[in-house]
């Protein structure tokens, strides 16, 4: 997939390696999920909108960049994007925050919808949606089209493990939409758990446990 850009990074994949790690508990889990993000969101953001601007240093005059204010769009995907939110967003001045309440339904793997609260003028922003996994894509294609719905016209993507099978859907269904991951992992399972993964990216971030996932 072109627009697959996949962050190797040695300290992103330390975090990968902590957060796959079945010993991981919910509070490291959740310390890891916030580096891997801040890491993976310095990546996402190099073409964020900017302003020149000049400033007073002590000793003159500097010219400087300063970042659009209000022109970055974070969406979270509940429930688990909602560990992401915060890291970007220290990160990003300004920036403003959407919802979109989606889950999957355990059986069909279809994606059903219960909640949107995104801003209204997305046209101008950079939108970057995030969703820690990318599993048959269901999800993620139904975000992107939402807000495109709503006018984003900048999207991008921003997940920690992608399966090959939602990569192929991102690539047909949104081929605009760059897609950023820290790995492509084999599969997915019979139930659509990515192999190897790392679990319900919910639970173990929530600490909802523990239903066996076979
Ligand atoms: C998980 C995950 C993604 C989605 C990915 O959420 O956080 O949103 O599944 O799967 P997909 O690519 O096959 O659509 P889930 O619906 O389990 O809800 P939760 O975050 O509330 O646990
Ligand atoms: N959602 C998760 O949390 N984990 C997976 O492996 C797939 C979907």
């Amino acid at each position: 997939m072109e627009n697959l850009r996949v962050i190797t990074h040695p300290l992103v994949q330390h975090y990968l390696t902590t957060l796959r790690d079945k010993n991981t508990g919910v509070d490291e889990f959740r310390r890891s999920l916030r580096g891997i993000t801040t890491l993976l969101a310095y990546e996402a953001t190099r073409e964020v909108p900017t302003i020149t601007c000049q400033v007073e240093t002590p000793m003159g005059q500097a010219s400087g960049t300063k970042v659009y204010d209000g022109r970055v769009v974070l969406v979270a995907i509940f429930r688990a994007a909602l560990g992401m939110v915060e890291p970007i967003s220290d990160l990003v001045p300004g920036a403003r925050i959407g919802h979109l309440g989606i889950f999957r339904d355990e059986r069909t793997l279809e994606p059903n919808l219960y909640y949107t609260r995104v801003p209204s003028d997305l046209q101008d922003s950079l939108v970057l949606v995030l969703d820690p996994m990318l599993a048959t894509g269901g999800s993620l294609v139904k975000a992107c089209g939402i807000l495109k719905e709503r006018g984003a016209r900048r999207l991008q993507a921003l997940t920690i493990i992608a399966a090959p099978e939602g990569i192929a859907v991102m690539a047909r269904e949104h081929p605009d939409v760059p897609v950023y991951t820290a790995n492509v992992d084999e599969r997915l399972n019979s139930i659509g758990y990515i192999v190897p993964g790392l679990g319900d990216a919910g639970d173990r971030q929530f600490g909802t446990f523990p239903e066996e996932k076979p």
